[in-house]
């Protein structure tokens, strides 16, 4: 495995490999765990180069105690891409991301109104920015993104299709662990009560999948926020029902187009987030 830091670095490795067939990318901000490495094995299968990034972008980080926070693990990383047998790992500094600051705007319409876009101002732009950059430089034939960050795959989908890039957007599901609770780089800064404690977040989302068959939309986002915050060291931000497509709010269980339901609780001082169809 080659380790880059630089721009020019990464562009003429990429660019040596590019005659031997489809160039695959998974972005991340490191703090590897298994859900990475299934999006990495994908990659790995589709494609003759595998590029990953780790890079903590500070511009999508609307919290700064939460980007002070977040962890940093980067020799651990390492062993995780050389195991997973990827070819080109980018980690770049800040100042090689950005050396002047990104003073692009870029404009989500309904997509970033709500759940994430809502809780988190600014938060969208930032990834949109990070990842605009990071696919102008590596070209990929494809990139590979999980479906715990629902609402993130509909952003970078719709940033693709505004810049008219040529990259096929592939998304993965969720990867848990056995007790259910989805995996996150953030699970990390959970403590031993709230880490047994978060598994409630996803067999509440399983139990309101079944309670589709006697109750309606709105009933059971009421029931799944009741559920959550029941618990003492747990707090509901939203519960959104939506279209899987538009991601706007679903109102009735008829309504066409399949529906997802996606939630982000405090756990502490932790922010998860989750999702599940309906
Ligand atoms: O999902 C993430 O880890 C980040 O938002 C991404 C896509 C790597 C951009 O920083």
């Amino acid at each position: 495995m080659k380790i880059v830091r630089t721009i020019d670095e990464l562009k003429q490795a990429v660019n040596a490999r590019r005659s031997e067939g489809p160039v695959g990318f998974v972005p991340t901000m490191g703090a590897l765990h298994e859900g990475h490495a299934s999006l990495i094995e994908r990659c790995r299968r589709e494609n003759a180069t595998a590029v990953v990034s780790i890079f903590v972008n500070p511009t999508q980080f609307n919290d700064k105690n939460d980007l002070k926070n977040y962890p940093r693990t980067e020799a651990a990383d390492c062993a995780l891409l050389e195991t997973e047998q990827v070819d080109i790992a980018f980690i770049p500094s800040t100042e090689e991301i950005y050396p002047e600051p990104d003073t692009r705007v870029f404009r989500f319409g309904p997509l970033e109104q709500a759940m994430e876009g809502e809780h988190r101002p600014g938060h969208f732009n930032g990834v949109a920015q990070i990842v605009s950059k990071l696919f102008s430089y590596v070209m990929p034939d494809k990139a590979y993104f999980g479906e715990k960050d629902f609402q993130q795959i509909a952003i970078i989908k719709e940033m693709v299709r505004q810049l008219a890039l040529s990259v096929t957007i592939v998304e993965c599901p969720i990867k848990r662990a056995e007790d259910g609770l989805a995996l996150s780089s953030r699970n990390t800064l959970l403590t031993p009560e709230q880490r047994a404690i978060a598994p409630v977040i996803y067999m509440t989302l399983k139990e309101a999948v079944a309670r589709k068959a006697w109750s309606g939309v709105e009933e059971v986002q009421k029931w799944v926020v009741e559920q959550i915050d029941s618990n003492q060291a747990m707090k509901t931000e939203y519960f959104k029902i939506v279209n899987a497509d538009t991601l706007q709010d679903a109102s009735s269980w008829d309504e066409p187009g399949t529906k997802r339901g996606c939630i982000a609780v405090k756990v502490g001082d932790i922010r998860l987030i989750d999702n599940i169809k309906f």
